[in-house]
């Protein structure tokens, strides 16, 4: 989608420079044409040399090239651009742009660009959160131009919060999508996925987990993916490849609370949350500090309820959320699967049963009935891809009609 693409990126002077370094090598991988501009300020963040190497041109900084009299054509670069990008922004070249100030090369250039501008901040949480960047960001936001929202995080300065740029992977994942005909159905929804098993460990080196492998919610992943969302992984420990991170943001954890803090910790910004992750519902009380010894003929181990992810997001649910359960059951299924749909205050549940052969575990296949207040649906056995395009098709249309 990137192939051929013309992008100026303008950079200003953040400490996230050193990020765009990379972008630019994924976006030139993908084929696209990058001509940097950057701020006179910048340059203490990034050498102008490594961004000259990797984009394969000059970058441009000055109004007038040399004594020669020769100079920057901004009006031509911004006729030029296919999309203009400005990453990192700081809070002043914000300001500037908000308010139609043309101090230097990069500013006159956004100011002719005719093309789509999108801008990714990056600063302190402080200046972030300012109500004057928060204005400016709003004023751009009111001239059309795309924001690539800045993400919560570390910062440089030690503190953390939200200010960090968004990272190159994400940002590039916005760019390709924003290229991608047809593909738009969920752009700029936010998916967010649970996927694989999880551990709880009864010493440091034993663990109750279970077979499920994380390959149904990757499907999942990828086909949201495809359709414009951009995606979130919280992810259990797993063997299988996980998507890449062009196209979903993967957060690793190992044990059920920690899956619980990371999904929590996004769902408020979540448009739809799926919960394909096989979390363990007891955890052991106490984990011993040793590997337990062999001493003794018989032993107890305590175990209690891990919390039920889906269930407590259930109970933060907003009335535009949309949230998908997983059930595997083994017996009365479909009155099991209806019960978590209630408890759970889920739009739909998608059901297996391990007495479907090719369905559950470890195969690349799936048998699937969703379940939901409309009535009982149920599909063919078909490869993980292809479960993962009927349900976000199904996604799709619940969210529509909750749209609607
Ligand atoms: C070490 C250091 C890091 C900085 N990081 C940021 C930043 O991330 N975001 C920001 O808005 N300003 C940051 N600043 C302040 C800007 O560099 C300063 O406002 C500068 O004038 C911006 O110039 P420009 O917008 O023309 O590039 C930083 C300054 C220093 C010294």
């Amino acid at each position: 989608m990137m192939k051929g693409k013309k992008l100026l990126i303008g950079i200003t002077a953040s400490i996230a420079a050193y990020k765009i370094a990379l972008l630019i090598r994924i976006l030139k991988k993908a084929g696209a044409e990058v001509q940097v501009i950057m701020t006179p300020s910048a340059f203490e963040f990034i050498p102008p040399l490594t961004l000259a190497t990797l984009s394969e041109k000059p970058v441009l900084s000055e109004f007038v090239k040399d004594q020669t009299g020769t100079w920057n054509n901004h009006v031509d670069l911004g006729l030029w651009a296919d999309l203009m990008l400005i990453a990192p922004a700081s809070a002043n070249t914000l300001a500037k742009m908000a308010h139609g100030l043309c101090d230097n090369l990069l500013l006159a250039t956004y100011l002719s660009a005719r093309c789509p501008v999108a801008i990714a901040p990056a600063m302190d949480l402080d200046m972030y959160a300012h109500p004057t960047t928060q204005q400016n960001l709003q004023t751009l936001q009111s001239f059309g131009h795309l924001l690539i929202d800045a993400e919560v995080g570390p910062l440089a300065s030690g503190l953390e919060g939200k200010g960090r740029m968004a990272e190159p992977e994400h940002i590039f994942r916005f760019l390709e999508q924003y290229f991608t005909p047809g593909r738009q159905e969920l752009s700029g929804k936010k998916v967010l996925i649970t996927a694989g098993p999880t551990r709880e460990y009864i010493d440091p080196v034993r663990y109750i987990s279970n077979g499920s492998t994380g390959k149904m919610g990757f499907a999942l992943a990828k086909e949201f993916a495809a359709n414009g969302a951009d995606v979130t992984v919280v992810c259990g420990p797993t063997e299988a490849t996980p998507p890449s991170s062009e196209w979903a943001e993967i957060i690793p954890v190992t044990t059920a609370h920690e899956m619980y803090e990371a999904t929590l910790q996004k769902f408020e910004k979540t448009d739809i949350a799926v919960f394909t992750a096989a979390v363990s519902d007891y955890t052991p009380k106490q984990i011993a500090p040793e590997k337990i010894k062999k001493d003794s003929p018989e032993m107890n181990i305590k175990l209690v309820k891990s919390k039920d992810i889906a269930k407590e997001m259930g109970l933060r649910k907003q009335t535009g959320q949309l949230t998908i359960g997983f059930a595997l059951e083994t017996q009365n299924e479909e009155e099991n699967a209806r019960g978590k749909l209630q408890k759970k205050n889920l739009d739909f549940v998608v059901l297996n049963s391990l007495r479907d052969q090719g369905a559950g575990f470890g195969y690349d296949t799936n048998q699937i009935t969703i379940i939901d207040s409309q009535g009982t649906h149920k599909f063919e056995l078909k490869s993980k891809d292809k479960v993962a395009k009927d349900i976000v098709t199904y996604a799709i249309a619940c969210w529509k009609r909750k749209e609607a």
